[in-house]
């Protein structure tokens, strides 16, 4: 038997060890890779972060404090590894995704601190530790998130360009993903749908926006800070679109089948508040196959890149056996 470690567990509190049999072997050996790789990327990820971000002291200390609580409360930095991940397949240096990987991150630990608030979802926990409200209150939870979109676009705007992107390319690319049409639209119509019975079609733009758009933007950023070409950037968006969605397919799963101890936030709220989810829509094991479908088409979408894409191909594979 050889042990499977999940890139969450080596650096957070609660380390969750799969035990896979021999048969696994070659996935074993390219999800200890990964895990060596997200585990150094995310190191220098989180130096660049820290150094980013205003120290907890600096005037007005709370919501500095607030700001650096959910950030480095151990979130999977998954939106930070895609962005350099995309830098890196495409040969850009990591320095130029940096500030980028810093962005996309700030932009959705707002958006988890916002989504947790008791006039959204009202939960008590995120990445293992009580959620911001719970600890700051309401008002000071509202600005720590505020604060947080708003630093982004100034690590944006502090980045020089690229031959093919301007920083107000960059700054568009952003806030499309993140705004009214983008993370914004799909929290609005998930609201919205509580409680109801709604349409696939609804679901799956629900999903496309709360999730998939950050998920890809990350991906592009990351790609045009490496001076993609056109349709290297077209390859890394259908690959985006299609693990997006995979991945809230997951995250609607890991609701169901995990405790909240395991996936350090509130199992099993999502039945709880009639939330639209594809276990709702098409059953436990519909939505399994769901998320391997899309997972196989995210992977067949970066073919474009041949073995450049190896690192995103094993990271959509990854977020198909995560279990937090
Ligand atoms: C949770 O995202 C919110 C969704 C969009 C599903 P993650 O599962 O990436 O949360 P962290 O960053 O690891 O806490
Ligand atoms: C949250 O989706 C999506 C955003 C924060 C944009 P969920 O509400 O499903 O995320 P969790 O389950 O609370 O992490
Ligand atoms: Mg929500
Ligand atoms: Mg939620
Ligand atoms: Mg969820």
């Amino acid at each position: 038997m050889q042990c499977n470690v999940a890139p969450r567990a080596l650096t957070n509190k609660h380390p969750s060890f799969t035990c896979l049999p021999e048969p696994r072997l070659l996935f074993i050996t390219i999800h200890v890779n990964l895990t060596q790789y997200w585990q150094q990327r995310q190191a220098t990820f989180e130096k660049a972060l820290n150094q980013a971000l205003p120290k907890k002291t600096v005037r007005p200390a709370t919501i500095h404090e607030a700001m650096r609580y959910s950030l480095f409360a151990g979130g999977k930095r998954l939106r930070p590894i895609l962005c350099l991940a995309a830098a890196e397949s495409l040969g850009g240096p990591l320095k130029n995704a940096l500030p980028l990987a810093c962005a996309v991150e700030c932009i959705h630990t707002y958006s988890l601190i916002h989504d947790d608030l008791p006039s959204m979802d009202n939960d008590d926990l995120r990445r293992g530790k009580p959620t911001s409200h719970k600890v700051y209150g309401e008002g000071m939870a509202i600005l720590a998130g505020d604060a947080l979109l708003t630093i982004a676009f100034e690590l944006v705007a502090r980045c020089p360009g690229w031959p093919r992107y301007k920083v107000a390319d960059l700054i568009t690319e952003l806030s499309r993903a993140s705004g009214s049409q983008g993370l914004i639209a799909g929290q609005v119509v998930d609201l919205e749908s509580e409680g109801k019975p709604i349409s696939i079609q609804d679901l799956r733009y629900i999903h496309r926006n709360k999730t998939s758009a950050l998920i890809t933007s990350s991906l592009r950023l990351g790609a045009m800070s490496a001076n993609a070409t056109p349709t290297q950037l077209k390859t890394l968006t259908q690959f985006g679109e299609a693990l997006g969605l995979a991945f809230q397919v997951m995250d609607d799963i890991l609701d169901i089948t995990q405790t909240s101890a395991e996936l350090g936030k509130s199992a099993g709220k999502d039945v709880k508040v009639q939330k639209a989810t594809y276990p709702a829509l098409l059953g436990l094991e519909g939505a399994q196959k769901e998320a391997k479908r899309l997972t196989t088409q995210a992977m067949n979408a970066l073919k474009p890149l041949g073995s450049s894409g190896q690192r995103l191909h094993e990271i959509a594979q990854y977020m198909l056996t995560r279990k937090n």
